[in-house]
């Protein structure tokens, strides 16, 4: 039903619309879980070649946990916060220790690894793995607090709750992996924070605060 008239025209305009991005190309585990720590706090044109640099100099998840931890963060210098390359470091070495060198696919297992939260538990599971397995990052929360007319100033307890409650149901279903890569790429390109561009978005009909005309209202102001 209203799940339904979401996932259907959002995963046609993925279809459509995705960007073309290396790690897209990919169905290497290790590769996109490196994309997704390297997007957690730095732009997609920035981290393309370092991703492909890294890529290149520790190929697998094995070579990672063997190398040193100096050669790991020269490879990172750059990218900055630097703990995200200690954790993945140190994750790389649990994951040889514990699971023989191939990343666990449940979202459960990966979050007993160091750097791995629930977005990034989420974002490999789903779409390394295809688990139906949901992600909220900031972009996410925006699509959804319209989406849903979420109330609530992004942080607040309750509303991050109800934002994974209807991001877990909104991928169940076929391809989630696609499904959560295209309600990120629908946030930073469609349903911007400012000045969305509600007459290209594909999923408007099915959108609360487009109906109630309160798209520039959601998500509220951050309170401080
Ligand atoms: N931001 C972080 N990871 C992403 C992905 N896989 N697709 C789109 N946006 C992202």
């Amino acid at each position: 039903r209203r799940l339904a008239s979401i996932r259907a025209p959002l995963l046609a305009w993925y279809d459509r619309e995705r960007r073309d991005l290396p790690w897209r190309r990919t169905k290497d585990p290790y590769a996109i879980w490196l994309s997704e720590v390297m997007l957690q706090q730095t732009q997609v044109a920035t981290v393309i070649p370092y991703w492909e640099r890294f890529l290149a100099r520790f190929p697998t998840v094995e070579a990672l946990a063997a190398a040193p931890l100096d050669d790991v963060l020269a490879g990172w210098r750059g990218l900055g916060y630097y703990s995200r390359a200690r954790n993945l470091h140190r994750a790389a070495q649990e994951v040889v220790a514990r699971f023989g060198g191939k990343l666990p696919s449940s979202a459960e297992a990966l979050l007993t690894l160091p750097g791995f939260g629930r977005y990034t538990a989420g974002a490999v599971a789903s779409i390394a793995f295809g688990e139906e397995a949901p992600l909220v990052d900031g972009n996410v929360a925006r699509v959804l607090s319209r989406l849903f007319e979420v109330e609530g100033p992004p942080g607040d307890r309750a509303r991050e709750a109800h934002l994974w409650g209807l991001a877990r149901a909104l991928v169940k279903g076929e391809r989630p992996g696609d499904l959560n890569q295209a309600l990120m790429e629908h946030g930073a390109t469609v349903c911007r924070p400012e000045s969305p561009l509600c007459l290209l978005c594909p999923v408007r009909a099915a959108c609360l605060a487009f109906q109630h005309g309160r798209v520039n209202e959601l998500p509220p102001a951050k309170v401080r």
